[in-house]
């Protein structure tokens, strides 16, 4: 269970060691960043994301899986999708899981080639469906109602890797929003259902094109057996179909992503080659190279290698609790506002130049800027006392806060920027993403329909 993260590959060639810790590279950012004036009065929170440390993270992907004959690494863009990052992990060869049409949209225009991308939803529609085959795009089928539309919309000559998701139902982790595999999960087939494997080898037996299989088990607060547990299932399911069917027409299975990833520190646990270990122990016949395989990992890649940095504008106290009133909130740590126990966050306490904080810890709310009384992102946490000026990190927010905004009170998204870090002199900062301008946001809010609702008499509402 050791991090890989830390080293990276160069350029063009072997890994080069940072010589800084994760904690001395988010504080050199964060001198940075505040020095440059990318965090300040009028740019209180910005998120951060660790270019180097996303090559190694990748890098190590690759060496867990480098003894498997054929494998695509596909980047599930929910996690954080900026374009910047998908073109980052294009180039460094990952293709990308999409889930909805802004998704394969941002794949497109980052530059991924339509066939190292696959298209996972529970609701695509006729046209999106249209869109991906006429493309090539991979597309994996919830459900033998969507593989009936697919019968109908599938061009002779597309050159769409085809595949159906299964639901192994092997049970859920400790989150339950994250468990894709209940027995009552809207993902899939539901596979241990009266009739359902017969169902789904009849839909392979008539359909010569079908020749994938798709599971994703679940991501954050599953364990690594259970997921393993679930692409054995898969695999056993691939088998049946190969052998009912006398050929080997399932060539591929694409097991998802999912891999938990540790927020209580530093360490990357568990670590993708435990994951492969986990594989192997549940499915010896995995990787033997007959079934080609495609992931879709998402948070395992990109978590650690990003954090939110953010200005405490006021303190307070009340009822004898220190509260610290910072611009890191539910608009951009939304789950971990809203579902505290499933998603903790490992706060830093930093003051306004961007260095820690030191002295005598002190339990303190760090609540956020939103107008609703749970909007805190750790309770009674210790940490030293801060200040007006000051700021916090949220660590370990690389994967689904920059992309999870909520639009509540009409809060600006933040900006994202990219970082490399080597040594604490030579910090480089790069725009992902810029911060969403008010203009924007009046925009986003209808501005351009402001008299829809004053003029009722017409139909057009402008
Ligand atoms: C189908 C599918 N694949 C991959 C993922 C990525 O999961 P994770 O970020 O936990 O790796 C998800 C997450 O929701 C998913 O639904």
């Amino acid at each position: 269970m050791t991090s890989a993260r830390g080293t990276s590959p160069g350029p063009a060639g072997p890994p080069v060691p940072p010589v800084l810790s994760p904690d001395q590279r988010v504080t050199a950012v964060m001198r940075r960043a505040v020095a440059t004036g990318l965090l300040g009065d009028d740019r209180p929170v910005a998120g951060f994301l660790d270019t180097d440390g996303i090559r190694a993270s990748v890098a190590s992907l690759d060496a867990a899986f480098a003894h498997v004959p054929d494998v695509l690494h596909t980047f599930a863009v929910k996690a954080t999708s900026l374009v910047p990052v998908l073109r980052l992990l294009a180039r460094l060869g990952m293709g990308c899981e999409v889930a909805g049409p802004g998704e394969l949209r941002i794949a497109l225009d980052a530059g991924v080639a339509p066939q190292r991308i696959v298209f996972d939803s529970p609701a695509k529609t006729r046209p999106e469906l249209g869109e991906a085959l006429a493309l090539g795009v991979a597309v994996n089928a919830d459900s033998l109602d969507e593989l009936r539309r697919i019968d109908e919309l599938r061009p002779a000559d597309s050159a769409s890797v085809l595949g159906l998701r299964v639901n192994p139902q092997v049970g859920g982790g400790s989150i339950g929003a994250m468990s894709t595999a209940t027995a009552t999960s809207k993902f899939g087939v539901a596979l241990r259902d009266p009739g359902a494997r017969d169902r789904v080898v009849r839909a392979f037996a008539e359909r010569p094109w079908l020749t994938r299989l798709h599971a994703h088990v679940g991501s954050q607060g599953c364990p690594l057996e259970l997921i393993a547990e679930g692409v054995a299932q898969t695999y056993l399911l691939a088998e049946e179909i190969n052998r009912t069917l006398g050929t080997r027409q399932v060539t591929s299975l694409d097991i998802g992503g999912g891999l938990p990833v540790n927020f209580d520190d530093e360490e990357t646990r568990p670590a993708f080659s435990d994951y492969t270990g986990a594989l192997l122990a549940a499915v010896p016949g995995l990787f033997d190279g007959r079934y080609a395989l495609v992931t879709e990992f998402g948070r395992s890649l990109l978590a650690k290698n990003g954090f939110i940095g953010a200005r405490v504008e006021y303190t307070k106290e009340a009822g004898g609790r220190r509260i610290a009133v910072t611009h890191a909130g539910a608009q951009t740590a939304t789950r971990t506002v809203l579902m505290p126990d499933a998603w903790p966050l490992r706060v830093g306490a930093y003051d306004a130049d961007g260095n820690p904080r030191t002295g005598t810890p002190v339990r303190q709310d760090i609540a956020g800027p939103c107008c609703f009384a749970g909007d805190v992102v750790a309770h009674d946490r210790e940490l030293p006392e801060l200040v007006e000026g000051d700021h916090v990190v949220l660590h370990d927010t690389g994967a689904y806060y920059f992309s999870t905004h909520w639009a509540y009170n009409s809060l600006p998204r933040p900006a994202v920027y990219g970082f490399t870090a080597e040594r604490a002199d030579s910090v480089r900062l790069v725009t992902v993403r810029d911060a969403q301008t008010l203009d924007e946001i009046a925009a986003e809010s209808g501005l351009a329909h402001a008299d829809a609702l004053v003029c009722p008499a017409d139909p057009e509402g402008d």
